[in-house]
Order: C-alpha cells, then sequence, then structure tokens
C-alpha cells in the first residue's frame, strides 16, 4: 500500500542505479533504455560531465531567488539565443509552465493590440501539459474530462492542415497566436507536410499573430536539429522547451524574438524555483555535451537507422500502418491497440512506450550507440512479430 496520489499507472520496476543508456533494477535486472524518461535523458543516464557540473554546483550556490541577478541564468539565456535565435528567455520548472507562460506571453500580446478577447489557435491530437490553461490547449479529450470548466480562448483545428488555420483567421478576429508542435509527441509521433510551418509562418505574418512552438519534446537535438523548427528554414517567434533541456533536474523555458521578447514587463510572470543556479548549470553542461559529443548529428544518423532497419524487420507485416519520425523520435503506429507490448519490452529488458492507443514510441538517449540501437530495434521488432500473429 502505496502513500502516493494514484495519478500513474506504474510498471512493476523501480530502478535503482543508470549509466549511459543502461538501467538497473533492484534486483540488478539490466534494461536498455530506449525512452530516456520520456525524452528528458538525452545524454543518458548519469553522464560523468554532467555530475560532475552538478555536484560542483551543489557545493557553490543552489538557490538564491530571481529577486536578484542569477548568472548561471544570463548565461544559460545567452546560449540558448545563440543557438535558436530568440532575444531572451523566461525559466520555470516544467514543459506546463513554458506553456504557461506562452499562452500569458499571447493573451498580453492580444491585449496589448486592444484584443479583449485574445484567442490562441491550437491543435487536434496535441498535448501542451496538465495546468489547466495547457489542457485546455491539449486537444485530448482524456486529459480535459473531469476537469470542466475548461478555459475559453482557444480556436482548435486539425493538426498539418493550413487551410483550417486560415478559416478560423478570417472568421475569428480575437485571433493572436498559433501553439503548436512542430512534431507531435503523445499524439503519435505525428509527422507534418514539410512545408506546415512555413505555412504557418506565412499566416501569422499576415495576420499579426504570433508563432508558439511547443518544443518541450521534439527540441534540444532530438529531431537531428537543435530544435525541430529549424529543419523548416522558419523562425517562430515564441519556443516552449523542457524534458531535455535539464536532463532530468526540473528547468522549463519559454524563448521568444521580437515583437513577443517585450511583452512580458515585471509582475507579469514569475516563478520561485525558475533558472536558479543548479537547474541552469545542468541545462548549460547539457547543451555543452551534446555541441562537444556531436550529438545532433548522432540523432539524425541514429534515427534514419532506426526507422530504416524497422522498415526491413517489420516489411510485410499488414498490420504494421507505418513506420515514421524524425532524428530520435520514432513512431511505429500498428492498426490495434499495443499498450500490452510495453510490459512484454520490459519482461525482455527493454524500456519503450505506447501513445495514442496504437503508436509505439520510443525516444533513445541521442549519447545510444548503433549496436545498442540494433539491439532495441532486433528485441522490439521480435517483440511486435509475435503480438501481430496472435
Ligand atoms: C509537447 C509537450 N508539451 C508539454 C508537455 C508537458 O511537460 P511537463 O510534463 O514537463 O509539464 C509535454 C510532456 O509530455 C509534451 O510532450
Amino acid at each position: 500500500m502505496s502513500n502516493l496520489m494514484n495519478t500513474y499507472m506504474q510498471l512493476p520496476v523501480t530502478f535503482a542505479n543508470g549509466e549511459g543508456v543502461w538501467l538497473w533494477d533492484e534486483a540488478g535486472k539490466r534494461y536498455l533504455d530506449a525512452l530516456a524518461g520520456v525524452a528528458v535523458c538525452g545524454l543518458g543516464h548519469c553522464h560523468p560531465k554532467l555530475v560532475k557540473a552538478i555536484c560542483k554546483q551543489a557545493g557553490t550556490l543552489i538557490h538564491t531567488s530571481n529577486l536578484y541577478h542569477i548568472g548561471r541564468q544570463e548565461q544559460l539565456a545567452g546560449k540558448l539565443a545563440v543557438l535558436s535565435g530568440m532575444d531572451n528567455a523566461f525559466f520555470c520548472n516544467s514543459g506546463a509552465e513554458a506553456n504557461e507562460a506562452a499562452i500569458k506571453l499571447a493573451r498580453l500580446y492580444g491585449h496589448g493590440r486592444n484584443i479583449d478577447l485574445p484567442t490562441i489557435i491550437v491543435m487536434e491530437k496535441s498535448f501542451h501539459g496538465r495546468t489547466m490553461a495547457t489542457l485546455t490547449a491539449s486537444g485530448n479529450r482524456k486529459v480535459q474530462a473531469g476537469f470542466e470548466p475548461l478555459l475559453t480562448g482557444f480556436a482548435r483545428v486539425p493538426y498539418n492542415d493550413l487551410e483550417a488555420v486560415a478559416q478560423v483567421g478570417i472568421h475569428n478576429k480575437n485571433v493572436v497566436a498559433i501553439l503548436v508542435e512542430p512534431y507531435q509527441g503523445e499524439g503519435g509521433v505525428n509527422v507534418p507536410q514539410a512545408s506546415y510551418l512555413q505555412g504557418l509562418r506565412h499566416l501569422c505574418d499576415q495576420n499579426g499573430w504570433l508563432l508558439m512552438l511547443d518544443e518541450v519534446q521534439c527540441g534540444i537535438g532530438r529531431s537531428g536539429k537543435w530544435f525541430a523548427f529549424q529543419h523548416s528554414g522558419i523562425v517562430p517567434d515564441v519556443i516552449t522547451l523542457a524534458k531535455g533541456l535539464g536532463s532530468g533536474v526540473a528547468i522549463g523555458a519559454c524563448l521568444a524574438k521580437g515583437m513577443a521578447a517585450d511583452v512580458f514587463k515585471p509582475g507579469n510572470h514569475a516563478s520561485t524555483f525558475g533558472g536558479n543556479p543548479l537547474a541552469c548549470t545542468a541545462a548549460l553542461t547539457t547543451l555543452e555535451v551534446i555541441e562537444e559529443d556531436d550529438l545532433l548529428r548522432n540523432s539524425m544518423e541514429l534515427g534514419d537507422f532506426m526507422r530504416s532497419m524497422f522498415k526491413a524487420q517489420l516489411a510485410g507485416l499488414p498490420d504494421v500502418r507505418q513506420i515514421r519520425g524524425q532524428g530520435l523520435m520514432i513512431g511505429i503506429e500498428l492498426s490495434k491497440p499495443c499498450g500490452d507490448l510495453v510490459k512484454e519490452a520490459l519482461k525482455r529488458g527493454l524500456l519503450i512506450n505506447v501513445t495514442s492507443d496504437n503508436v509505439v514510441r520510443l525516444l533513445p538517449p541521442l549519447v545510444m550507440q548503433r549496436n545498442e540501437a540494433e539491439q532495441v530495434v532486433n528485441i522490439l521488432s521480435a517483440i511486435v512479430k509475435e503480438f501481430l500473429m496472435v
């Protein structure tokens, strides 16, 4: 009997320690991690450089307050600005909070333009978090049901449908922004048409809307570039980050550019823990290691390698609908619900996830090597084949 609130359907395992792409449970059984704490542990587990940096920072200064200047935070904002092309950053502690900041920023931007009921266009099958605003923004009834009344100020359209967005713009003069995942994660590892973000950028430019990209899952190297939008050649107005940014030390960020970067004024938004020296050190070290170890290239190449290996091993199976993704964000869509695969993989020492009922999702650490990736594909392909035979 546990004293935890009943919010998670937990798998029957407790991990005791980890190293690289491997985890060990309390009985000493070893697991190959193809999920990385759901896109968090890009550097794998307990990367020595990260461990050293956070231990050193913990012994120097952990937290002061945003009432004072924080050197590590300013350094991190500068680094993220260089990598993303944004102008400035607000730091918080999670993806939901980063999106909450973006939603508030968009509303304030709207009020600044004399729009009293600002509306944000959001997508079907999207996921933006579990706070009231972010679950309202999410395109999934399961995360909303029971929490009504939801917020107003959102207009929902199908993902990957530019015409639907244009239509909202024609009929609703209160639109101030679009909030969208460049690649949808929880919604089933959905990859839109190549020109989708360009089309959204064009609509935003025409209408004076902010283009706000939720890169909480697909950012920080996961797609094979620092940020997923960098595959499309456009520049957004707002980017939200969390997950992979701190390698497991909680940190989120809302980055902004141009007009969007000047919206917040003192008193508009805040976070007690946001951007403390410890979290910022974890993030700075994460970015450093990604650069030094050429992990963007690894993410791009290994992702392509794994998708082509899966395509070869699962070829000809009519119940395998599609193998898709970008970089180390990999989805295998089956024609039937396949949640049971997670337990079967766990038994065989492999950590995977199933999302949207019928999509096997892999989010391996960016440090994964080819031979480890081969093991993931071999174990998982065998399990999928057995599952589809019965
Ligand atoms: C795209 C996206 N946005 C936001 C979130 C929410 O992040 P957090 O759980 O850190 O609040 C997630 C989490 O899965 C996500 O995938």
